[in-house]
């Protein structure tokens, strides 16, 4: 378990430069409509010597969740502990954690909605009256004693609000959705990164960079090392307009920003499905992919982009998606027999 904010600052700028992890509020881009709220819970607790109430962060893969878990804590001036759903298998590995958190400390749980139920359990009081209930020995003389815990305060990431139970859900005070970024977000993002990574980039090259990168900030930063290392070794180090064109199109990064696997998912659902609606399970089988990563990390965007929609029968692609895959063009739809054909697969 790590015990994250007894870094010194040298150490805070080494992680922020490894990682490009914001630490503190003024360092986190965009999604001012949770953090202003959030700047004030935490300001309020502050000033009353309390702990935070609880929060619950949701939202796609890479657009802060941990993050913003990690500046929480900074801002509170607190120890941050970090462990997540699956690898707390048992009560008592829970207890583990429980006894050890001190008063006032950020107990960081990714991945919560993967929580082990019996595991659940014994949270609930934890949480709501910060008791730990415990079960000592067994069978006949088996008792339960109550064991008093320090006021902590417990912060959940799920990429998937709908799994939580909704027992779970009412303990957290605080709720905060992340949205996908704005370009202009990722564009701040993405040069002030530039600058922790000792690399020039054209503004022209940080917005494009920003258009392609899913609304998510991780996918920019991890554009953005790509691009540099092309930059290093095609051009003179800079990162221009021109290095990015060419090195999105070797990384497979198309104009709206969708990559291979956003295609293929499209394409299967126009060429296997004609158009949709498909149920999760079959168009899992039919790419030979985990169901929970369609739905975690290729779905939100493509919905938010309003390429795909849900229905109650199941997937269906949308006009936009048709156009962009090229079968339609101008509002006339060619049939989509003749674009099967041209592929040869139909
Ligand atoms: N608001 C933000 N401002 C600046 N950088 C961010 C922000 N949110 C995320 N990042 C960057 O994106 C990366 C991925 O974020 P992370 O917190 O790991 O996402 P999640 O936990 O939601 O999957 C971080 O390492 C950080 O560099
Ligand atoms: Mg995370």
């Amino acid at each position: 378990m790590d015990d994250e904010s007894v870094f010194s600052d040298d150490e805070l700028k080494e992680d922020r430069i490894v990682n490009l992890r914001p630490k503190y509020f003024k360092e986190y881009i965009g999604q001012e409509r949770i953090i202003d709220n959030l700047k004030v819970y935490v300001e309020a607790a502050k000033k009353r010597g309390e702990s935070l109430d609880h929060c619950l962060i949701y939202g796609p893969p890479g657009l802060g969740k941990t993050t913003l878990a990690n500046v929480i804590s900074t801002e509170l001036g607190s120890n941050i502990k970090i462990t997540s759903g699956p690898v707390i298998e048992k009560p008592g590995d829970l207890a583990a954690i429980l006894t050890n958190v001190a008063e006032g400390d950020v107990l960081f749980i990714d991945e919560i909605h993967r929580l082990h139920p019996s595991v659940e359990e014994i949270l609930y009081p934890a949480i709501e009256d910060f008791k730990l209930d415990l079960v000592i020995g067994q069978g006949p003389a088996a008792r339960t004693i109550r064991i008093d815990l320090n006021r902590f305060t417990m912060i959940g990431a799920t990429t998937r609000i709908g799994l939580i139970t909704s027992p779970l859900r009412d303990r957290f005070g605080i709720t905060l959705r992340l949205d996908f970024y704005e370009t202009e977000d990722l564009v701040t993002i993405i040069m002030n990164n530039a600058k922790y990574l000792n690399t020039y980039i054209e503004e022209a090259a940080a917005i494009e960079i920003a258009k392609r990168s899913r609304g998510t900030p991780r996918v920019a930063n991890r554009i953005l090392r790509r691009m540099r290392d092309f930059a290093e070794i095609f051009g003179k180090g800079t990162i221009s307009f021109d290095i990015v064109e060419n090195g999105l199109a070797k990384l497979e990064i198309d104009h709206e920003g969708l990559n291979k696997f956003d295609i293929l998912y499209l394409e299967a659902i126009l060429k296997k499905f004609k158009g949709g609606p498909v149920g999760i399970e079959t168009l899992s089988a039919t790419l030979s992919e985990e169901k929970e990563a369609i739905e975690d990390v290729i779905e939100p965007y493509l919905l938010y982009k309003g390429f795909i929609k849900k229905t109650p029968r199941g997937r269906i692609i949308t006009e936009r998606a048709y156009v962009h895959l090229g079968v339609k063009t101008h509002g006339n739809l060619q049939s989509i027999e003749d674009y099967l054909e041209d592929d040869g697969k139909s």
